[in-house]
């Protein structure tokens, strides 16, 4: 195995500034690298300018860099062409886009929309909202008992001919890896536009949308080690051209009279206003830093403390474990029985133990497993076992007090 756990972790300052933090609510937002922070720094001290906009200098140096930026995330995920990454705010503004944006164009009153029983509340409201507003139907894949997606389930629904499914590659709260490439294959097979929502895939591995197939792979910069504030839509040109836009402005225009007004070519017509332009340059940046590690070796590292983890959670008695070791991206959602897990969280946060407590934005999720919410773990590769440990003594802790 080939990763320097030290050096990696040496590359966050924020573990030199706050040593005694154990953070494990990475599937909320990550830390960053000195290499994020420099570019954005280095935007803002030495050539901040709007894009795409100015007639000096300075607008062409950024308008080259927020360029080379989109050039960067579309190597790495292996788009087909530049113009097929669209620059947004979020995973959460991605999906507003496609909600918004396949309404009336792909969708028609009648025809049915496919998510799932795990999604997020941004893969679920948008589609509810724009649905109910035109007569869409909207399904929803079930869990099977061990909280996976019930296959059979998303076999009968796909019969009924969805014209758009849109699932999360994994599940924020419990962790779980979905089987995304096959679930596509199978979309595809039924005629459906095919969205995956890659907010908490997108370190999974790197991924090849060609591959893939997909027609549509949204992220969030800031769960790949990037700034927040900034994300991406990628879509397949033919189908991001169906797409009507969700934010009318600059930039996505090509002609404006009061007799009418004609769209931008894209990515731009999907891109209005004053984008994040310091974001891109630390997205592209997070990219390129990341690259170069041996990502089989992360993958093993976060695999290992995972186990580290689950199974010393496990020999604690008192303990309810919700999430499954099994195809797991590196979270564990649990709870302490008949604790609430806002004082379980709470008790880990005096110990400065950083977790995130609650439903997590999966509301469904928790109906569907009949739980009020859960105390959730999420891990990344510069935690250490070290950290694995403090947290389970601190668990310990907590354990002692409430009983
Ligand atoms: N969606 C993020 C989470 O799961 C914020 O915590």
């Amino acid at each position: 195995m080939n990763f320097d756990l030290t050096a990696f972790r040496a590359e966050f300052a924020f573990f030199n500034q706050q040593p005694d933090w154990v953070y494990l609510d990475n599937a909320a937002t990550m830390h960053k690298p000195a290499a994020v922070i420099s570019a954005e720094a280095e935007f803002y001290q030495t050539f901040n300018a709007n894009v795409h906009r100015g007639a000096h200098q300075l607008s062409q140096q950024a308008t080259q860099k927020f360029e080379q930026a989109r050039d960067t995330v579309a190597e790495y995920l292996n788009t087909r062409a530049r113009e097929e990454i669209i620059w947004c705010s979020g995973a959460t503004a991605a999906l507003n886009q496609l909600a918004y944006g396949l309404m009336g164009t792909v969708l028609h009153p009648g025809d049915r929309v496919l998510i799932s029983a795990l999604e997020h509340h941004a893969n679920i409201v948008p589609w509810q909202f724009h649905c109910e507003q035109l007569g869409v139907l909207l399904d929803v894949i079930p869990l099977d008992a061990n909280h996976q997606l019930d296959v059979a389930e998303y076999q009968r629904l796909l019969a009924l001919k969805p014209k758009v499914v849109s699932i999360a590659q994994v599940s924020n709260v419990l962790g779980h890896i979905q089987p995304v490439a096959v679930m596509v294959q199978q979309a595809k097979a039924a005629g459906a536009i095919t969205i995956i929502d890659g907010a908490q895939g997108i370190l999974l591995q790197q991924p090849d949308v060609q591959q893939l197939d997909c027609d549509f792979y949204v992220f969030s910069g800031h769960k790949v080690y990037g700034p927040t504030g900034i994300g991406v839509l990628y879509g397949k040109r033919p189908k991001l051209e169906l797409l009507r836009p969700l934010l009318y402005g600059g930039e996505m225009i090509q002609q404006v009279s009061f007799s009418g007004t004609t769209l931008n070519q894209l990515p731009y017509r999907l891109e209005a206003g004053t984008p994040n332009i310091a974001g891109a340059i630390g997205l592209a940046a997070a990219l390129r830093w990341l690259q170069p590690w041996d990502h089989l070796a992360i993958a093993q590292h976060k695999q290992q403390l995972l186990q580290q983890l689950h199974h010393g959670l496990q020999q604690l008695s008192g303990i309810e474990l919700i999430s499954q070791l099994q195809n797991n991206a590196g979270i564990i959602a649990f709870n302490i029985k008949g604790e609430h897990h806002s004082d379980v969280a709470a008790l880990l946060n005096q110990q400065q133990i950083a977790v995130r407590a609650g439903t997590h934005c999966a509301m469904p999720l928790f109906a569907a497993i009949g739980k009020s919410g859960a105390v959730r773990m999420s891990l990344a590769a510069y935690n250490t076992p070290q950290d694995v440990a403090r947290t389970l003594v601190a668990v310990r802790q907590v354990l002692e007090i409430l009983s």
